[in-house]
Order: structure tokens, then C-alpha cells, then sequence
């Protein structure tokens, strides 16, 4: 979603800013824009709708635009088309501040007609300047730029990261949060802010993260923090320890490619730390047998393909744990008076750790008297700061707007929770939480020997890649797995495509199955795979063209039914879907390559979803 990026320096601003947005353009935006200060020309700002290189064309690469003080901003549309106008910074009346903005202000409307009552004229539909020209009305009042910010943050509700700056004060940006992410990072050449660390990496690692309330003063020379009462702050640094490549797509043609190949070693650094001497170790949670024994009841709440963790998670979890695991969908949780006690425990999944309905989920929860766990991806994000406890999964920057190796690392860290759980309860036998530890280390070796042959699926995708509406079945873990299977192909090759659990299909979905419907077939969960090939015959018998994944084991009998027939290892069955996914993202990949989609960056989607 939005990103912001800010410099304060001894050096231009204007290309630092244009390569920070670059480095945030996964977050998914619409139109990009600057506002450079320079004591000569005073505040420039320019702003494009549409990809970044049209604004960097429009300034030549930032050379245009002089001045070390600067802020930028790519935008994703929320109060107002996506035009040139909309676009931020957003500029006060009188042309002396320009501010940039993440997040909704919830009251603008009011504060807008208050404004125009005293004259002031808008010239966005957007949300962001109001604040702008709320700002400079209290800087006329005030005559101080940090006073006025006070105000307005008293006087505005919703969610908000603000990066700003006055014609009057050269030397120094002023950044606020509240609810939407805003790091500060402290170069060499000079100081930055910005919505998240992949925009500064190749700056600096020495970062602080702000919290909500707390308003920076960002000068070349030092970094301020202040709490809502202008008390001063003494933040702890944090050291970001991945590397600048990580984020870089290093050769490979999308980041999304990129990810999916790194996926064994993301397994690799998310589990082994946390397998020793045969046991889970989860170094992190403070959970006592005590409290374990009293959990009534466990949710899972997280959005997109976190939720699809979940849903796999249910399975397992259940099956591990027997105690009721319910998932849900955390915009559809808050809003549902959830039964939700003291006793229950809920897990919030999250890559970003910013998702705005996750977060609010889970503070619903807090406020019911749950316990939260969070697995999180990104480390310091908000989600991951307020939950009780967090687990990270150490899957690196995901820079693709589909997920692959965030999803991956969710799914073995929640395997790994499973069995620490079930292990607490008594409720595991040690033959099979051996068995399943044994496989689940495995795991990367297992899924870098089927990434070797992956011109197999990318052969199925150019087979298939001009259906336009796709089905994906199959029973239990296989169709949760499905879901993420449905989800990734529809939201970078625009397909139409719909996962349903098998048994479901005769209840109505069949009717949609006529010659030539492609069907992707899931039949890796052994239990119910004879289940499953009887789905598989229903549909054949109505003319559909089924591609199948499978293991080794099934392969044989799968192939007489299928057209077509991914295999991939045989490992325990409740890991069976760390490996079954992988061939989905492969087809959803290479599906989008031959359509000619925009990969890395799908159309109107975002990478962290921070508004409601
Ligand atoms: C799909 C995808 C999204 C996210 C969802 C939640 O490929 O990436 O569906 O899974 O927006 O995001 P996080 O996990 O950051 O809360």
C-alpha cells in the first residue's frame, strides 16, 4: 500500500527519494510524487499518476529538483481517483508546506468544511490535504511547525504516517504515526524516514522504529523523538541484519521466481533454530502447561493467503491438539462479536504485520481477554510489537505482491506450534511427533529436488494458459492447499478461478463444469485420496480437462484418470502441503508470464493492506 519515503541530508534529495519509492514500489501504488526543498527555488513538488519512471522521466531521474530536505510518496488510491492531483505530496494553500500521508483520516469531511468555511480552497478529493491545510491554518496561529502538527494530530482521527516539510525550515522534516508503519533511519549523508526499511537498506541499518503517537524532528544532523506531549524520547536502535540483495532480484527475471526458489532456505532458517535435541523449541513463548491445559478454544485470524495458512492449520491443528480450532477471516472476526475469553487463545498470522484488519482483530481480541500469538514476518511491525507473544518466520524480505515464501514459513512455523502444543497436552504420540519432526527437516531438501525440474510445470502452464476460468478441487488438506492454489492464479494471471472442497461439488459448482473446464485437481492427502479420484471421474464424465498434483505414492493410479500430472515427494501428511503448493505458485507463475501480466506487481492489489 502507500509507501513514504523521506531525506534530510548533505546530499540531493530527489534521486535518494525516486530509489526509496523504487524499492517500495511491491507495496503496490497508483501514482507516485516529491516535494524537494531548496533555499533558492524554495518547495518543488512533482507528481505523476502511473508507474514511478514516469515521474522519474518527468524530473530526469530527480536531477530537476534541487535541494538536500525532501519527502516522497507512491500512493494507492483510497479518497479519490488515481490522477496527478491526488496524487501527494500535497501542498498547503500558500504553497509553504508539503506533506505526504499513509492511512485514512477518518473525519476529514468536518475538518474540510470548517476549513472552506474560512476560505480555504481545495484542489484534491483526497483526505491527505486536508491535513495540509489544516497545518498551515495552525501554522498561521502558531508560527511553530512542531506546535502545529500537535494540533493537528489532536484535532484528526484515523490512522496516519505523515512525512513533512515547511518552506520556513530548511533543514529539518517532521514525521508522525499512528496506526501505519513509519521507520527512521540514520545515514552517513544524512537522516531518512520511511514506511519500511527495504526503502533505506541500501543506506543505512541502523534503524528505529516509531510507535504510535510519537512525532520525529529529522534534521541532516539528528534524529528527535517526542510523545504525543512533546516530551523528548529515548528510542532503542534496532540493527536491520538482511542483507541489501535480499530485496534485489539478483538475476532472476520477477521477484515472485525469486522467492518461490529461495522458499528451502526459508523453511530451513524458519525451523531449524527451533528443532534441538528432537524437541520444539520455541524459544520466544512463555506459554506454561498450566495455561495450554486451560485453552477452551483456539482461533486463527489473518487475511488472503495468511488465512489459507490458517485453514491448512485447522486441519492440523484438530487433528494434533483435539481441541476446537476455529479460523477466520480478521475483517469478518472483529465486526462478529466473537466468543472469545480468557481461555482462548488466538494466533494472528501475518507477514507484513501491518495489515490493517489483522491488527484490529487482534486487538479485539487483547481487548476480550484472549492471549495473542503472532506470526509475523517482518520484524518490529506493528502486529508483531503489540501481539503477546511473537514468532518470526524467517522467510527474509518478500518483495513479490503474491506471497510464496512468507506463506511457506507460515505453514511450517504453525506445524511446528502444532506439535509443541500437542506435546503439552499429551496429546501426540512420540512416535509420530518424531516422525513428523523428521520429515518437516526434510522439508527444504525434498522441495529444492522438485524446484530443480520446474520446466515441468512451466510445460502444464503454457498447456493451460488460456482457460478462462479455472477450478481447483480437492478434499481436506488438499483443499485448503486449493484455496492458496486459487488465489495466487487469480491474482497475477487474472483468471477467474474458484478452489472448492470436492465433495462440495455436486451441491451445486458441478453445474459449471462443461467440455474443456480446466480443473486443477489436488490429490496429495493420503487419507482421502480414493475420495478424491471419485471427484476426479465426475468431472471427467462432464468433459473437464484435469490437471492433477499428486505424490509419489498415488502417482501410478493418478495418472490412469488425469490428462495431465504434477508429482511431487512424499513427506508426512500433515507437511504434504508445504510441498503441494509449490507447483500451484509455479502454474499461477508461469501462467501470468505467458499472459504477459505484471507479475511482481498485480493489478490494483497491494503488498501490506493498511487501510480497512
Ligand atoms: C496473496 C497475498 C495476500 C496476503 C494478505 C495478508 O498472495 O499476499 O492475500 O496474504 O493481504 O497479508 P499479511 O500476511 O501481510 O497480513
Amino acid at each position: 500500500m502507500c509507501g513514504i519515503i523521506g531525506f534530510a541530508g548533505r546530499e540531493q534529495a530527489a534521486p535518494i527519494l525516486l530509489d526509496g519509492l523504487a524499492r517500495m514500489e511491491y507495496r503496490g501504488y497508483d501514482s507516485a510524487g516529491i516535494a524537494v526543498r531548496s533555499e533558492t527555488k524554495g518547495l518543488q513538488v512533482k507528481k505523476a499518476k502511473g508507474r514511478l519512471q514516469v515521474l522519474s522521466d518527468l524530473t530526469h531521474g530527480g536531477a530537476d529538483l534541487e535541494g538536500t530536505l525532501g519527502i516522497g510518496h507512491t500512493r494507492w488510491a483510497t479518497h479519490g481517483e488515481p490522477n496527478d492531483i491526488n496524487a501527494h505530496p500535497h501542498v498547503s494553500e500558500n504553497g509553504q508546506i508539503a506533506l505526504v500521508h499513509n492511512g485514512i483520516i477518518e473525519n476529514y469531511l468536518e475538518i474540510k468544511e470548517q476549513l472552506q468555511r474560512h476560505g480555504v480552497k481545495f484542489t484534491s478529493d483526497t483526505d491527505s490535504e486536508v491535513v495540509a491545510q489544516l497545518l498551515e491554518f495552525h501554522y498561521n496561529e502558531c508560527h511553530n511547525m512542531l506546535e502545529a502538527v500537535g494540533r493537528v494530530l489532536r484535532r484528526i482521527e484515523g490512522s496516519y504516517a505523515f512525512g513533512i516539510i515547511c518552506s520556513d525550515y530548511p533543514n529539518a522534516l517532521i514525521a508522525a504515526r499512528k496506526d501505519s508503519p513509519l521507520i527512521l533511519g540514520y545515514g552517513e549523508n544524512g537522516n531518512y524516514i520511511a514506511s519500511d526499511v527495504t526503502a533505506v537498506i541500501k543506506y543505512t541499518r541502523d534503524v528505529v522504529y516509531m510507535e504510535d503517537g510519537e512525532i520525529a524532528v529529522v534534521t541532516p544532523e539528528s534524529i528527535d523523538v517526542f510523545d504525543s506531549e512533546m516530551n523528548p524520547l529515548e528510542k532503542k536502535h534496532s540493527q536491520v541484519d538482511w542483507d541489501v540483495s535480499a530485496a534485489e532480484k539478483g538475476g532472476y527475471a520477477h521477484f515472485m521466481f525469486k522467492e518461490i526458489m529461495e522458499q528451502p532456505e526459508a523453511i530451513r532458517k524458519t525451523v531449524s533454530p527451533r528443532i534441538r535435541d528432537g524437541r520444539v523449541v520455541l524459544d520466544d513463548v512463555s506459554m506454561t502447561v498450566d495455561y495450554v491445559k486451560n485453552i477452551s478454544r483456539i482461533f486463527i485470524i489473518a487475511c488472503g493467503s495468511s488465512y489459507h495458512v490458517g485453514m491448512v492449520s485447522k486441519y492440523n491443528w484438530e487433528r494434533l491438539l483435539r481441541r476446537p480450532v476455529q479460523v477466520d477471516l480478521a475483517s469478518e472476526f472483529r465486526y462478529s462479536d466473537p466468543l472469545v475469553d480468557e481461555n482462548t487463545l488466538v494466533i494472528v498470522i501475518s507477514q507484513s504485520g501491518e495489515t490493517l484488519d489483522t491488527m484490529a482483530a487482534m486487538r479485539e481480541a487483547k481487548r476480550r481477554g484472549a492471549r495473542t500469538l503472532a506470526i509475523v514476518n517482518v520484524v518490529g511491525s506493528s502486529i508483531a510489537r503489540e501481539a503477546d507473544d511473537v514468532l518470526y518466520t524467517w522467510a527474509g524480505p518478500e518483495i513479490a505482491v503474491a506471497t510464496t515464501k512468507a506463506y511457506s514459513t507460515q505453514l511450517v512455523l504453525m506445524d511446528l506450534i502444532g506439535l509443541y502444543l500437542a506435546d503439552l497436552l499429551g496429546t501426540v504420540e512420540k512416535s509420530e511427533y518424531d516422525a513428523i519432526l523428521t520429515e518437516m527437516q526434510l522439508l527444504p531438501e525434498k522441495m529444492s529436488h522438485f524446484l530443480e525440474h520446474f520446466e515441468d510445470v512451466q510445460y502444464f502452464a503454457s498447456r493451460y494458459f488460456n482457460h478462462n476460468s479455472i477450478f481447483f478441487i480437492g478434499r481436506n488438506l488438499d483443499y485448503a492447499m486449493g484455496l492458496e492454489g486459487s488465489l495466487k492464479l487469480k491474482e497475477i494471471s487474472y483468471i477467474h478461478s474458484e478452489a472448492y472442497a470436492s465433495g462440495e461439488l455436486k451441491h451445486g459448482t458441478i453445474s459449471l463444469i462443461e467440455p474443456g473446464t480446466l480443473v486443477v485437481a489436488l490429490g496429495t492427502y493420503a487419507a482421502l485420496f480414493d475420495k478424491a479420484m471419485s471427484n476426479v471421474v465426475e468431472v471427467k464424465a462432464r468433459g473437464a480437462e484435469v490437471l492433477a498434483v499428486t505424490t509419489e505414492s498415488f502417482k501410478e493410479k493418478m495418472e490412469k484418470t488425469a490428462d495431465s500430472t504434477i508429482v511431487v515427494p512424499d513427506t508426512h501428511p500433515i507437511l504434504q502441503p508445504s510441498l503441494g503448493v509449490v507447483p500451484l505458485q509455479l502454474f499461477a507463475y508461469y501462467v501470468a508470464l505467458q499472459r504477459g501480466c505484471d507479475i511482481d506487481k498485480p493489478r490494483n492489489l497491494a503488498k501490506s493492506v493498511t487501510v480497512e
